[in-house]
């Protein structure tokens, strides 16, 4: 085709700000020289493209509401629960969904598998820019050594243009295109991977979605901010944003749901990362719990929420006399600043001298705690070990931490203890409730306090 050089703009590649001329400074994010020309094609010959890929035209006439048709949004069931979960039931045809993720962390694994899983019933084509056909097989047969599926089609390609062919002549039901960041439009001059490429390739795997019915999944890299690359403009294209987290030194995967047109955002699924690839965790806090040290000082439990689902993890805390100059705070799994917050309330409200120690903080399995009902627990982790108290053993905390060593009252308590219970725990320490809403389970003993102070008080162990 040729190409339409119409006029050249110039877009920013932090955040997409797009501006017709040069800009040293960009207005939007303030970034510094990010903005670089690209040349403007024409979006009408890409759009017709994109549509008639079955036969459908992207029909736009309005309707009354009432004659809309699909009450409900047909999902085709998919046979791994946890990512079936995340994603709100089962993969709705026709929607994009965007896999995000560190790189390493089990993308394409993912991917892979459920390509796997989805070619026992349906067409599904798998086109890499990352690895070749023979990579991907030899991956394959690593995740399931018995039968590969015949209806999964692999292709190695990164020109859109090229891939929509493959989809015209191929027709699958599922189309998964790994990664976002390598393919591209001849029609623009910028490299892949820039902004400008990854906006308008994923525009037009949107449309192939939207106006063929086809399942587009996208894997999608995160740089070093943590942000999918690209620009932030890509995560209002797709229907679905879900990354993978967890640290790629300890098996645990978290599959978190950030944006869901079809569920409930912040679910998540548990993996396991093993030789035959991602296993599902079904009872993550029975996982996380596994290696504990029961009786150890500097060890404490913690029931948080990820989604609609309450899972127990371990807390550690370690203080050590600080050697040179300024203590150190070290949190892993938890955030920084809520480190220093809670450090400062043990020192100013409990009256630990945590001025000379430093304090490093694990939240055990590799996941990250973003809620401060972990809070209560972070502070029992690093009480018992400056005072090298055990917790009372069978004790969960749950609480936040307020300034005044006060103790507030984090959402689903039922949930929480509900879990606790479940897991064995005989003891729940947790913030003093003005008004109950709901009746607390039986069969879990709940100390109701007031105060960081009072919760360390019956939650240490004095011997
Ligand atoms: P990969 O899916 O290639 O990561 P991404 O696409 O996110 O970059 O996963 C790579 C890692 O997963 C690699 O370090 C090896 C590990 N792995 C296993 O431990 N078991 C397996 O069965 C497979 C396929 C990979
Ligand atoms: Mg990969």
């Amino acid at each position: 085709m040729a190409k339409t050089k119409t006029h050249t703009r110039f877009v920013c590649q932090q955040c997409g700000r797009v501006a017709a001329s040069y800009m040293g400074k960009c207005p939007q994010c303030g970034a510094f020289d990010s903005m670089t020309e690209e040349v403007i094609h024409d979006e009408s010959a890409a759009k017709k493209n994109a549509v008639n890929i079955r036969g459908l035209t992207g029909r736009s006439e309005p309707q009354p509401i009432s004659k809309v048709g699909g009450e409900a949004e047909e999902r085709v069931p998919l046979a791994i629960g946890e990512f079936a979960r995340v994603l709100g039931g089962g993969i709705v045809p026709g929607s994009i969904v965007l896999v995000g993720g560190d790189p390493g962390i089990g993308k394409s694994t993912l991917m892979l598998q459920m390509a796997m899983e989805m070619a026992k019933t349906q067409k599904v084509l798998y086109v890499s820019g990352e690895e070749s056909e023979r990579q991907i097989k030899m991956r394959a047969v690593r995740l399931n050594d018995k039968k590969l599926p015949e209806q999964l089609l692999l292709v190695t390609e990164t020109n859109l243009e090229v891939i929509l062919n493959h989809v015209r002549a191929s027709q699958p039901d599922l189309l998964i295109v790994d990664s976002i960041q390598t393919v591209y439009l001849s029609e623009l001059d910028s490299s892949a991977g820039s902004v400008s490429q990854v906006r308008e390739c994923s525009s037009q795997l949107r449309e192939l979605a939207k106006s063929s019915g086809i399942s587009v999944f996208m894997i999608g890299h995160v740089t070093k901010e943590g942000n999918i690359a690209g620009p932030r403009v890509l995560e209002h294209i797709v229907d679905t944003v879900l990354y993978l987290e967890g640290d790629r030194f300890q098996a645990y995967r978290l599959l978190r749901s950030v944006k869901n047109r079809f569920g409930a955002t912040s679910e998540v699924g548990v993996f396991e990362m093993r030789e035959g690839g991602l296993s599902e965790v079904t009872n993550p806090s029975e996982a996380f719990l596994a290696e504990r040290l029961v009786n150890a000082a500097g060890s404490s439990i913690a029931v948080t929420m990820e989604g609609t689902r309450p899972i127990l993890v371990e807390i550690q805390g370690l203080t050590s006399p600080t050697q040179f100059g300024n203590a150190r705070r070290t949190p892993n799994g938890v955030d920084f600043n809520r480190l220093l917050l809670i450090t400062a309330v043990l020192t100013r409200r409990v009256g630990l001298k945590l001025a000379e120690q430093d304090v490093f903080v694990n939240v055990v399995g590799g996941i990250q705690i973003d809620e401060p009902a972990a809070d209560l627990a972070v502070a029992a982790a690093i009480a018992s070990s400056w005072k090298d108290l055990p917790v009372k053993a069978d004790v969960v905390f749950i609480g936040e931490i307020g300034l005044a060593g006060e103790l507030r009252m984090p959402s689903q308590m039922v949930a929480r203890l509900r879990e606790a219970q479940k897991l064995g725990f005989k003891t729940a320490i947790v913030p003093k409730a003005i008004r109950r809403g709901e009746e607390y389970p039986k069969g879990i003993e709940i100390v109701e306090v007031r105060s960081l102070d009072q919760a360390l008080d019956a939650a240490l162990k004095k011997s």
